[in-house]
């Protein structure tokens, strides 16, 4: 029998992991650092393995315990999951007060605005403080029970306060961050598998996954919007609803409102609707929604669309059109990435005639054909995808897309390695490489060569000035001076910057040079663990494996890359130029300043790029979060800053310029 205090120590860790889990996941406010947090896991895991008879299913080690099933079981929702009516201007949005102002004989009522998430709808089932039951929305009377999935989303807690209802249901939509989407669709292509085209269907996906290891994998979060019922009701408004679930530890957005008229309401819209290419998750419209109950149940519902609610719908990111062709280009490594040539589409008011197929898998896993009708999405600064083909206006005309046999650029043969989604032109001499490998080499998160564009560099390349990237470091004057539009100074400017270069860090060489699958992240790791090329040029496979996050693949790819004679000679030709070759040592440790301060940043920034700012923040002990929230400390904003700083001025949270910080940075270096 285990003593009383074994009891009480599991249940004060469990304790203590809930509400931490609750800091990080749902108010985006951390107070422990990964590693302590790892540390109270860690502890309540041995003392379960010492006790497996006092594991409980609300201990947070429980998240991912449940075995994979064969498939889902329907779960009947007790009360339906209702649709929306939609109003896609002012004018509807209106008239749709005006009706709901009529039947309630009240002039005006307050409502709550809130963004409407494009996700996947579910409700939680909780009964005596527990957890019980997740179900997909489905058609809105019967869904699936998706529980073990639900378990592994960590801003859904798995027990509530003993205040809460003895039973109720919340219902939410479960989003996949936009900001983890790219490296998750970047980690799957690393693996060989085809990325995922959209966030939305992505979340939809890993909800709906039979093991639910997998989606414990993926970075899923919700934002809880209502209760479907509660045993006992406490609440008499949906505004009071929120905040009620917000204090029972639910994840709630923090964009939501309460107003007072429709014209509020309206603004609202206007500012999302500008404003919600900068959430970091799918949002496609606003939901108005009259916020006293006792209104709600006078007006009641209409077939599947309640009167007292409404979706105020943003001007459309997909569009209809065909695909005229599929066409290829050569990456920077060497990867032939196929893309739709489309029949032009405006989108939004911009103009769409390509779209990324990324490979092969991914055209022939959407079935896309050449001539095809296809829907087409833009979003954010997203390039533009195919989301799918319409099978139904095929004419049979349509064709198969095949991979070319030989490079287009250098006429080489295409090669594609076992495991690898992508299609490789192996030549290392291949101009179409060289020129985006260039683009890459001079941008702003590697050599940060200003006044280089792709055309000069082609210019460069088909003069025979440049063979390689080192080249650039040979450059002379006379040189320069056969470039369009490129006058003494221009000319002088660019070989400063060219001499400039020479002294970025060792990480950001090791980014430049191309290596694939290193990025930014990577890079840093490289380094720290081989202090100077020589170091990591020889690493074998195994000592570049055993740096912790550095998985098969990159060490392969590091391997293959120096591997390579002519790789080879670009680095020794960086050295002999004076490039930085090994990585800065017995440095001060830079001075915590920022520690404790949350930082937001928007807008274009002038002095700095966005890696830059948040790097700095980071280096100086300050975090950097996404969105606004009250825990911001300040708000960095640059020109054209949009909801974020909309978000700021009604939190209260101080918005500071470039300047600002810098001079933030100083003070408080003076101070320590
Ligand atoms: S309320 C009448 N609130 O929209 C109540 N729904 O068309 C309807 N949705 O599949 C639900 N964000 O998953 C509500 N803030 C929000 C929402 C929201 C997204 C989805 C919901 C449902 C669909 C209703």
């Amino acid at each position: 029998m285990p003593g009383t205090t074994t009891l009480a120590a599991i249940k004060d860790l469990r304790d203590r992991i809930d509400y931490h889990n609750h800091q990080y996941f749902v108010l985006d406010a951390p107070e422990l650092s990964d590693s302590q947090y790892d540390e109270l896991m860690l502890e309540l895991r041995s003392l379960e393995s010492e006790h497996p008879e006092l594991v409980t299913p609300d201990s947070p080690t429980q998240r991912v315990g449940a075995e994979p099933l064969e498939g889902f079981t329907q779960a009947e929702h007790p009360v339906p999951l209702l649709s929306l009516g939609n109003a896609f201007d002012d004018e509807e949005f209106m008239a749709w007060h005006a009706r709901v102002a009529d039947l309630l004989e009240e002039p005006q009522f307050d409502m709550v605005c809130e963004l409407k998430f494009d996700g996947l709808a579910v409700a939680l089932t909780y009964e005596d403080g527990l957890l019980t039951r997740g179900a997909t929305r489905g058609n809105g009377v019967v869904g699936e029970d998706v529980t073990s999935n639900m378990r592994t989303i960590r801003s859904i807690p798995l027990r509530v306060p003993a205040a809460a209802p003895r039973r109720f249901e919340v219902r939410g939509e479960v989003i996949f961050p936009k900001s983890k989407f790219e490296a998750f669709n970047e980690q799957r292509i690393a693996d060989g598998l085809p990325p995922y085209a959209h966030p939305r269907n992505t979340a939809a996906g890993s909800v709906r996954q039979l093991d639910p290891r997998t989606t414990a994998e993926r970075p899923l979060d919700i934002f809880v919007y209502s209760l479907g019922y509660a045993e006992p009701m406490e609440f008499d408004t949906h505004w009071q609803t929120l905040s009620g679930l917000a204090a029972l530890g639910f994840k709630t957005n923090p964009h939501s409102r309460l107003v007072h008229t429709p014209n509020e309401a309206l603004d609202y819209c206007k500012t999302w609707v500008e404003g919600w290419e900068n959430l970091d998750y799918g949002c496609d419209g606003v939901v108005v929604k009259v916020n006293r109950f006792d209104y709600q149940r006078h007006l009641g519902v209409v077939g599947r669309e309640p009167r007292w609610a409404i979706a105020y719908k943003f001007p459309a990111t997909q569009a209809t059109t065909q695909l005229l062709d599929i066409a290829v280009n050569v990456g920077r490594t060497g990867s032939i990435n196929p893309y739709a040539v489309l029949e032009p589409v405006n989108i939004n008011g911009v103009t769409v005639r390509q779209a990324t197929l990324h490979n092969a898998d991914y055209i022939r896993s959407k079935d896309l054909r050449i001539g095809d009708w296809v829907v087409v999405e833009r979003a954010g600064e997203v390039i533009p995808q195919v989301v799918s083909s319409i099978v139904s206006k095929r004419t049979g005309n349509e064709r198969a897309f095949e991979m070319p046999e030989i490079c287009p650029s250098c006429d080489e043969p295409v090669v594609r390695a076992e495991g690898e989604a992508a299609h490789l032109c192996v030549n290392a001499a291949c101009p179409a490489q060289l020129v985006r490998l260039l683009e890459h080499f001079v941008s702003r998160g590697a050599m940060d060569i200003e006044g280089l564009g792709i055309k000069q560099t082609t210019v460069l390349l088909e003069k025979g000035l440049i063979r390689q990237v080192a080249d650039l470091y040979t450059l002379n004057k006379d040189d320069l001076l056969v470039l369009d539009r490129f006058g003494e100074t221009s000319v002088a400017n660019l070989l400063a910057a060219i001499e400039a270069s020479k002294s970025r860090p060792f990480s950001r060489v090791l980014v430049a040079v191309g290596i694939q699958h290193v990025g930014s992240e990577v890079a840093e790791l490289l380094a720290r663990h081989f202090p100077n090329i020589d170091a990591l040029m020889n690493a074998s496979r195994e000592e570049l494996e055993a740096v912790q996050s550095i998985g098969p693949k990159i060490a392969e790819a590091v391997v293959a890359y120096f591997g390579n004679e002519s790789n080879r000679a670009v680095i020794e030709k960086l050295r002999a130029v004076g490039v930085t070759m090994e990585a800065e040592q017995g440095e001060e440790p830079v001075e915590q300043v920022l520690e404790g301060l949350r930082f937001v940043v928007t807008g274009r920034l002038e002095r700095f790029s966005r890696s830059e700012i948040t790097g700095r923040i980071k280096d100086l002990g300050g975090a950097v979060s996404g969105s606004v929230s009250k825990k911001t400390d300040y708000l960095v904003a640059g020109e054209d800053a949009g909801s974020k700083l909309v978000d700021a001025e009604n939190l209260g949270v101080p918005v500071i310029t470039e300047d600002d910080f810098l001079d933030l940075v100083q003070s408080r270096s003076g101070e320590t």
